[in-house]
């Protein structure tokens, strides 16, 4: 493919974007115009290394990748695994470690095993469907929210929550508590499939730097 052709990224906006960056610098990838933390731009360009950036929203990340207009992104494996977008998870890059649980009042756990019919509210419909109908056959209602998930219990619009739980300290906070867990999550890199047979090289080459950068870190 030709050198001229720009290898575009999406990024999540925040923390997973920052933390990106700084891994890529390390592996020598910078972009200098994005270390500015006032600019309100979304697209950076490196014209040296035929590199584009983009800042998304952590959810759209997925849809630019599959659609082709970014061949990377880097997001949570939460929404790679909510959004169920046609794209190559291709490596774990090991930050935003947390997990997704089921959590509410202690008071819930009895509800989770005998199967009743309980309320559920979650950002992440999808996950929260998957892990209560097919992993724990249990009929439960969806409520679909948008964040501030820990409310559901604690104005009783839900029994418990699926969320993502990191220090655990938004939970304690508001009296409640990780009742199961249903899967481990971190920030993984994404391809869009016709990209990795075009770019093949560029893009086998940046997995492999960036693979190498992170087994260094971890000696
Ligand atoms: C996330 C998540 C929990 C919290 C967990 O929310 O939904 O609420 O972080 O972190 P902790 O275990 O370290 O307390 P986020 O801050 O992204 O905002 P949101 O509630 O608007 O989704």
């Amino acid at each position: 493919m030709s050198e001229d052709r720009y290898l575009t990224f999406a990024l999540g906006k925040g923390r997973l974007a920052n933390k990106t960056l700084e891994l890529l610098e390390e592996i020598g990838i910078t972009c200098e115009e994005m270390k500015d933390k006032n600019s309100r731009k979304l697209i950076f360009v490196n014209e040296d290394l035929k590199l584009r950036f983009f800042l998304s929203k952590g959810p759209d990340v997925p849809t630019y990748v599959e659609y082709g207009v970014a061949d990377i992104g880097v997001v949570g494996r939460d929404t790679i695994i909510e959004e169920n977008r046609n794209v190559y998870e291709v490596l774990d890059l090991g930050f935003g470690k947390c997990r997704m649980c089921v959590c509410g009042p202690s008071s819930a756990r009895e509800l989770l095993k005998h199967h009743e019919r309980i309320r559920v509210a979650s950002k992440y419909p999808n996950i929260a469907k998957d892990y209560f109908y097919n992993k724990k056959h249990q009929t439960v209602d969806i409520i679909k929210l948008n964040g501030s998930v820990e409310l559901g219990p604690l104005v009783e619009l839900s029994d418990v929550i699926v969320d993502i739980v990191e220090t655990g300290s938004t939970l304690r906070e508001n009296g409640l508590e990780v009742l199961e867990e249903v899967c481990p999550l971190s920030a993984r890199m994404i391809v869009n499939p016709v990209s990795m047979q075009m770019e093949t090289e560029r893009i086998r080459k940046l997995i492999t730097d960036i693979r190498s950068r992170l087994e260094q870190k971890q000696i």
